[in-house]
């Protein structure tokens, strides 16, 4: 058997870039749009026709297939001792509107290549490994990130996920059973232990990695992601017959919280510190009318948790000085505010030694994006590996990674997985 831990027998994973890069191409194609946009939000036919793509193909690498009840989907290779925990990799295949093709995709039909280039090298397992899609990665629906590891990870509990809705007022749990996820939400959390460790590829979503001519990151920390909604409620009226004076005009206060948003994101000094405000609904929307009703929904980043919540603090004064001034009404709810995730040392050493073996070129790195990771960690030492994509450039239908960028995170993602399930 071959033993990739002996110094005498690495493993040589044989990847085939060619057609992994054909398997994205035809993926892509599975959208609510036409080419190059990719868009696939979670449980519409888009998203349901991509997983009966990649699950048939986990069915041809002879991986078994099980799905949860809000369809994370776990392709497992049996390994030579079943009873030990499993290693797992992958991602999300879900897209955010007017996306592109790598996001998410790398890690799921590049964990599936990784475990077939291991196949091909005739790699036997000890440890099953394990290929996990999650579902809605992407907030898009239901306004959170992450639904399908949160809950696997109890971040989110069932009667939390039984509450949320979309945009047509549809219930999650209606949709996912529509969908034919019908089991109950809280077997969906899984114990500390069910995977021994979790390895996720992932295009960079930045541009460091190309900047720099180098080949893989190895990802030591992930970004603490937070969401908020804010709800303005002014007064409406006639745009002709209201004059300017008294009036209150919520999407006019909208404008300055924005500003605000942006000032207070600035402020901390530190490029890390992000804010974006990607939602904005005007009611009643008609332009000869005084919007009376505005949501807003704002998406605060930092790599510092505290700093990213005094973030929060200064925009929810600010909310506070605008109403005043302005005589609106503003709401805020926290939709998450989740911490920073520390990768697992043992796991980033394997992905090193991996790289070196691989004759690869590497440098540990921050994940600015937030990612499925983050939740898996609460119950399993996580781990990170980044690709370049081309000038950082992500959620964008030009978003691409090449065929030399993948091969090289498959590279060392293959012989991350060999090394750690032996
Ligand atoms: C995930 O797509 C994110 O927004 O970071
Ligand atoms: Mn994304
Ligand atoms: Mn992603």
């Amino acid at each position: 058997m071959t033993h990739p831990m002996d110094p005498e027998s690495p493993i040589a994973p044989k990847v085939e870039i060619d057609t992994l890069c054909n398997e994205l191409a035809a993926l892509a194609l599975i959208s609510e749009h036409e080419p190059p946009v990719v868009t696939r939000v979670v449980f519409n036919q888009a998203d349901l026709r991509a997983r009966e793509y990649v699950k048939n193909l986990c069915e041809e690498a002879w991986l078994t297939i099980t799905e949860d009840a809000i369809g994370n989907t776990f392709a497992r290779w049996h390994g030579s001792e079943p009873d030990l925990a499993p290693i797992a990799t992958g991602s999300h295949i879900d897209a955010i509107p007017n996306a592109g093709s790598y996001d998410g995709t790398v890690g799921v039909l590049g964990g599936l290549e990784a475990i077939r280039s291991l196949q091909r090298a005739g790699f036997h397992p000890r440890r099953s490994i394990e290929l996990i899609i999650f579902t809605a990665e992407e907030p898009t629906r239901f306004g959170i990130g992450c639904l399908g590891s949160r809950m696997m990870g109890h971040v989110l509990s069932p009667d939390a996920a039984r509450a949320l809705r979309d945009k047509q007022d549809q219930s999650l749990d209606h949709l996912r059973k529509e969908a034919g996820f019908t089991g109950l939400l809280e077997s969906i959390e899984l114990p500390v232990g069910r995977f021994h460790q979790f390895v996720e590829l992932h295009i960079e979503q930045g541009p460091l990695l190309e900047q720099e001519g180098i080949d893989v990151g190895l990802v030591t920390h992930i970004a603490a992601p937070a969401s908020m909604r804010v709800l303005i409620e002014g007064e409406g009226g006639h745009a002709g017959g209201k004059l300017m004076p008294g009036r209150k005009d919520a999407l006019v206060a909208a404008a300055e919280l924005i500003l605000a948003i942006e000032a207070a994101a600035k402020s901390t000094g530190d490029v890390s510190t992000v804010a974006t405000v990607g939602v904005c609904d005007v009611f009643p929307g008609a332009v000869n009318s005084i919007p009376s009703r505005v949501k807003l929904e704002t998406d605060i980043r930092d790599i510092d948790g505290p700093r990213r919540d005094s973030v929060i603090t200064a925009i929810k004064v600010a909310c506070a000085e605008i109403a005043l001034k302005r005589g609106v009404v503003i709401h805020t709810e926290m939709v998450n505010a989740d911490p920073p995730t520390t990768c697992d040392p043992v796991i980033l050493d394997a992905m090193e030694a991996s790289a070196i073996e691989a004759g690869r070129t590497y440098r540990r790195m921050v994940a600015r994006a937030y990612h499925d990771s983050s939740f898996m960690a609460c119950i399993a030492p996580v781990a990170m590996l980044f690709i370049p994509c081309r000038g950082g450039v992500s959620h964008r239908p030009d978003e691409f990674a090449s065929p030399e960028w993948i091969a090289g995170g498959l590279e060392v993602l293959a012989r991350t997985l060999a090394r750690l399930a032996s």
